[in-house]
């Protein structure tokens, strides 16, 4: 997830940028740049950390803009995937005579880039994205073309990007392709001119006529207009124009009512991201990581807080069913102050969206400090624990607004379980069959997190009923078990309600005394695992009048309230499905109650304090 911005006209280039560029802070940076083309000359400006940074350099530059000529520009904010976020790995990436900014991953980068080395190209960054401006210019110099070159290069591409690139060959077009990765283009309001935006925020107010480009549309614009054609077969198209929408808010949330539910909405992408690269049909790929990390290793011990913690217990099921490695998971606050028996032959594996928990970073520094293999799986580059751990896989879920983690958490459980199969792999403790069942399972997450209209309907209707509820329990067993601790932890921390998750087969143990009419019982009845189990355990509270909610996709006759998830051939597309359902039960009736579902009272982003 970045931000990508590009301009033709006779305005302000550099402004134009940078305004367009903060508005997209929302969408998450690590570092930001700019490339302005004018009377043939290319000049790039680059700065870690906040947009401030970059307009600082702009402002100490002689660079004027404001030409009688139009000129052209294009900009980056940078969610680092490949390469720390560094000024060196910070977009407009340059060649000889060219520039591009890239939104996503490149699969390919590695087979490319050493390609392109064989040849003589020289590389200055560790970037996936700097492989596309010397590719382009690799097939301008063969064929002294650059829309043949443009279109050679992005047929030689996999993964998801969206590009815009200009060169001095063509010195007053922008050249562009959406696949994968979100890119809308414009008309400007003054005569010639051409904006593109990653969302329509940066347009509104520049613009009133956009495309929101389809996948494998590409193009090239100038000031006398846009041609559009088919990044396949190059045939000729017309896209609808459409008119923007007039509030910037609302743009951000891509028309969402609050960041929450954007970014419940847009896990079934951002985890399409999480595997980009690191997914065949035979295996898992982890560029990050040594072959080697699990050797001598008899121990998983996870750490990790609140949500993230969750996504650590149901990874604990599934290195130990998978990998066949033991697995330890602790509360990071605990971790630290019971004197924890550390041994040399555990992997100690951190988890946390923000890399800053105070906690998770304590643990984190206990681990390395007795000797242990450290791996964080973390959402932010360069955050403290990527900079302490051995090794870092990145969720890549994109920057989260939202106090409320949701796409932290799908992104997180997607990833460790590619590294249960991973390590299962490693280890050679899962046949080659048993892996591609697995991986064709993995791949069906993305179809799972699509919120479906009548899931959610469901949860504005239950919701009426359930914001005057004066208890919760949200049950289930194994891998549910976990999702239901995230279940009610969704619920306390933005409808402020009581909720406890607990293991379906520990209510007989003493809670059951607490089931009444008024307590309601949230039962997570996957069809997959464990059914006739977690049946039984919601017939002993429904028999003693608890008002059951069941999630599932099979019909149970004594649920008094119902959300029926689709069926599928795996616990863990239950285990997404039903996640869903919960998220957006709990923001339901957080709206219903009138709270602020974003920021929550009480609540912080980031717990850097102990
Ligand atoms: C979850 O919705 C909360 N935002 C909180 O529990 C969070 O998961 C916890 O503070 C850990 O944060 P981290 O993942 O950034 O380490
Ligand atoms: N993969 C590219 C990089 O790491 C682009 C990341 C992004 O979309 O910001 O630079």
């Amino acid at each position: 997830m970045c931000g990508i911005v590009g301009y033709i006209g006779k305005q302000n280039t550099k402004e134009i940028l940078i305004n367009g560029l903060k508005e997209l802070e929302y969408r998450g940076y690590d570092s930001a740049g700019i490339a302005v083309l004018q009377d043939n000359k290319l000049d790039t400006f680059k700065a870690t950390g906040k947009i401030k940074n970059l307009e600082e350099k702009l402002s100490n530059s002689t660079l004027n803009t404001q030409q009688l000529m139009p000129n052209i520009g294009i900009g980056h904010t940078r969610w680092a995937t490949h390469g720390k976020p560094t000024e060196l790995n910070a977009h407009p990436h340059l060649g000889e005579y060219s520039c591009v900014v890239h939104n996503g991953i490149i699969e390919n980068y590695k087979d490319l880039k050493e390609e392109l080395e064989n040849v003589g190209y020289k590389f200055v960054s560790q970037t996936d994205t700097e492989i596309i401006v010397h590719l382009f210019e690799f097939y301008f110099d063969k064929n002294n073309n650059a829309k043949k070159a443009f279109i050679q290069t992005i047929k030689r591409l996999e993964g998801a990007y969206s590009i815009l690139l200009i060169t001095k060959k063509e010195p007053n077009k922008i050249f562009f392709i959406k696949h994968g990765s979100p890119l809308a283009i414009a008309k400007g309001n003054n005569d010639g001119e051409v904006l593109f935006a990653s969302s329509d925020a940066p347009l509104i107010g520049l613009a009133n006529d956009v495309v929101y480009l389809d996948d494998d549309i590409c193009g090239i614009a100038d000031e006398n207009g846009i041609d559009f054609f088919n990044a396949i077969d190059s045939k000729p198209l017309t896209p609808t124009f459409e008119t923007l929408p007039n509030s910037k808010q609302s743009a951000q949330k891509n028309g969402h009512r609050f960041f929450m539910e954007k970014e419940i909405y847009e896990q079934s992408d951002v985890v399409v991201e999480s595997m980009l690269g690191r997914v065949n049909d035979e295996n898992i790929l982890f560029d990050e990581i040594d072959k080697g990390i699990t050797d001598n290793i008899n121990e998983i011990k996870i750490c990790a807080c609140g949500t993230s913690y969750h996504a650590g217990l149901t990874a604990s099921y599934l290195f130990e069913r998978l990998s066949k490695i033991r697995c330890s998971i602790e509360i990071a606050s605990e971790f630290r102050y019971k004197e924890p028996l550390l041994t040399k032959d555990t992997l100690f594996v951190a988890i946390s969206q923000s890399g800053e928990t105070a906690d998770t970073l304590e643990a984190l520094k206990m681990a390395k400090n007795a000797g242990l293999k450290t791996l964080v799986v973390c959402n932010v580059d360069n955050s403290s624990m990527t900079r302490i751990a051995d090794f870092t896989i990145l969720t890549r879920a994109g920057i989260e607004k939202g106090v409320a983690s949701t796409k932290a958490f799908s992104t997180q459980t997607v990833v460790l379980w590619m590294m249960a199969l991973y390590f299962a792999k490693q280890k050679n403790v899962i046949s080659n069959d048993v892996l591609k069942k697995e991986i064709l399972t993995l791949k069906k997450v993305p179809d799972s997190l699509k919120v479906e209209n009548k899931i959610h309907e469901k949860c504005v209707r239950l919701s009426k009923r359930y914001l005057h509820g004066h208890g919760f329990f949200f049950i289930g067993r194994d891998v549910f078990f976990p999702l239901a601790l995230e279940g009610a932890l969704k619920l306390k921390e933005i409808s402020y309600l009581h909720a406890e998750g607990y293991p379906a087969g520990e209510m007989k143990h003493g809670p059951i005394a607490l089931a009444d009419p008024e307590l309601f019982t949230i039962a997570l009845m996957p069809q997959h695992l464990h059914y006739e189990k977690i049946k039984s355990n919601v017939e002993e509270l429904s028999a003693r009048d608890s008002t059951i909610c069941a999630i599932s996709p099979l019909d149970f006759e004594l649920a008094d309230d119902f959300i029926k998830t689709k069926k599928t051939d795996h616990y863990m597309l239950e285990f997404f499905e039903m996640l869903i359902a919960l998220q957006l039960l709990s923001m339901e009736i957080s709206i219903r109650l009138g709270n602020d579902v974003d920021m929550p009272r009480n609540l912080a982003k980031s717990v850097t304090v102990e």
